[in-house]
């Protein structure tokens, strides 16, 4: 932490007691970064597979479950970049996450638990059984961007 934040936050005090990782302040900008980072990592091992699924790009078995290895790995750790109220001018999250944080919450868990069946599906080497898989992956994307992600 630089110099300056801890001056800050010694003078913050107890506005860091409700923060959502105990003792340490995430400011908005860095919470924004880090799940946009990860949505960034998440979609590098998507498009692959997408263009794999779409017949555009030759189907690779080991790659391809190595990329669904990677996206189940990234899937759990988005929600915790989800610290109250982060919302900056970069960010394309809307306040609806926080106003309706059970149902956001739900549909990041489908998101991981759809992301660990299509790992866990192909490793297994079925193309169809990992393409179906795979569709079911996208369409907890979809679900969670109607609603929560501005356009
Ligand atoms: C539970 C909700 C949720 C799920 C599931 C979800 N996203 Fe997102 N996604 C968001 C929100 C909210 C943002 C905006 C984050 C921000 O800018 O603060 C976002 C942003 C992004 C971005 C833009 C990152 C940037 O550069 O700013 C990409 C790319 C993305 N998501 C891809 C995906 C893909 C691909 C999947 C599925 C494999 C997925 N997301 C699943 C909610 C979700």
């Amino acid at each position: 932490m630089h110099p300056l934040n801890i001056v800050a936050t010694a003078a913050l005090g107890i506005s860091l007691a409700g923060s959502a990782l105990g003792a340490v302040a995430i400011r908005p900008a860095t919470a924004v970064a880090y799940r946009q980072g990860l949505y960034r990592a998440i979609l590098w091992n998507f498009v692959p597979m997408s263009e794999m699924v779409r017949g555009r790009l030759a189907w690779n078995h080991q790659g391809f479950a190595q990329r669904a290895g990677n996206v189940a790995f990234y899937s759990t750790q988005l929600l915790e970049g989800f610290t109250p109220g982060s919302i900056t001018a970069r960010s394309e999250a809307k306040p609806e996450i926080w106003r309706n944080w059970a149902d956001f919450s739900a549909k990041m868990k489908n998101f991981e638990d759809a992301s660990a069946k299509l790992a866990e599906i192909s490793r297994n080497g079925n193309e169809s059984a990992t393409k179906q898989a795979f569709r079911q992956v996208a369409m907890t994307c979809k679900a969670c961007h109607d609603h929560y992600r501005r356009n």
